[in-house]
């Protein structure tokens, strides 16, 4: 694999203007008041006087234009041939080593911490449950898109549905979409779109990104993980659902179940950053034994 650094900023942890308490409901996790207000704070700058949040801006810029249903198609297209080589998991972890996220305030912070921080947290608090610290340790995989030429818009930042009108807590919806064809198209734009009420997530197209890739890279290998693994990997940056509460006209009752999820692992992938940084050569042989249980061997990529 290239070993070049990337340099990745994922506006989903970065730029949250509507985390709150009411975003935990429903979990054991009480975020602190300095925890909320770390990630609160982006929403109080402008973009002029704040270059990380115009950087963030324009990333959504760029997604909001471009992520339309024939873009999404040609991504499934393109990534679903699985030719970028085979890695391990622990393999694919040690090239997001190589990607840096430039929002984070200590450069010098690979992604690679934030899978072990992820991971170690949810250990802490679901020391029973090793396939949910086996995702919260893989779930950013797919962001190995980035090092492979894919625009930072079309890796990380939240997702949504194409193919339908888009949901209203979707970050910058009122003045992001306005030069996206899409939006004016009439097969698109209605409530449901090309869909049927209630279809299910499964039969939706989402904005491309990498939780996608993952899911299918995951499919693909026929990884052994249980269904509520591969929710949480496809669905994690889904924030206009799983936070905003959009599209729940799309979902059926396995998608209603599976969100319980989703919420409970993402006041792990939020909030664990603040961690300090783990010891990943001491922790390394407890993950490779679950690697080894569910996503054994080389995988497809
Ligand atoms: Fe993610
Ligand atoms: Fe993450």
């Amino acid at each position: 694999m290239d070993q070049e650094t990337v340099t990745i900023l994922d506006p989903s942890q970065i730029y949250r203007p509507d985390v709150s308490e009411k975003q935990f409901e429903g979990t054991e996790f009480k975020p602190s008041a300095k925890e909320v207000q770390t990630f609160r704070q982006f929403a109080e700058h402008s973009p002029e006087d704040d270059p990380q949040l115009a950087k963030v801006q324009n990333t959504y810029k760029l997604m909001h234009t471009h992520q339309t249903v024939e873009y999404v198609r040609k991504k499934h297209e393109q990534w679903g041939k699985f030719d970028h080589g085979q890695f391990s998991i622990m393999q694919a972890l040690e090239f997001i080593n190589t990607i840096i996220d430039e929002s984070d305030p200590d450069t010098s912070v690979p992604n690679i911490y934030h899978a072990f921080q992820t991971a170690e947290r949810i250990r802490e608090r679901h020391p029973d449950k090793d396939w949910l610290i086996l995702t919260g340790l893989i779930h950013d995989l797919g962001k190995v898109m980035a090092a492979w030429g894919e625009p930072q818009w079309s890796v990380v930042g939240d997702t949504f549905v194409v193919g339908c009108a888009y949901g209203d807590s979707i970050v910058y919806r009122k003045t992001s979409f306005d030069d996206n064809p899409d939006l004016k198209n009439p097969a698109y734009n209605s409530k449901c779109g090309i869909y049927e009420e209630h279809c299910g997530l499964a039969n939706v197209m989402m904005s491309w990104g990498h939780d996608e890739y993952l899911y299918k890279v995951m499919v693909e290998n026929s990884c052994k993980l249980p269904e509520e693994a591969l929710y949480i990997i496809r669905y994690h940056s889904f924030y206009p659902w799983h936070t905003g509460g959009d599209y729940m006209h799309l979902c059926n009752n396995k998608d209603l179940e599976m969100l319980k999820w989703i919420r409970e692992f993402n006041q792990f992938d939020l909030y664990s950053k603040c961690d300090s940084l783990p010891d990943l050569d001491a922790l390394q042989p407890f993950y490779q034994t679950l690697i080894d249980k569910y996503i054994p061997g080389t995988l497809k990529w």
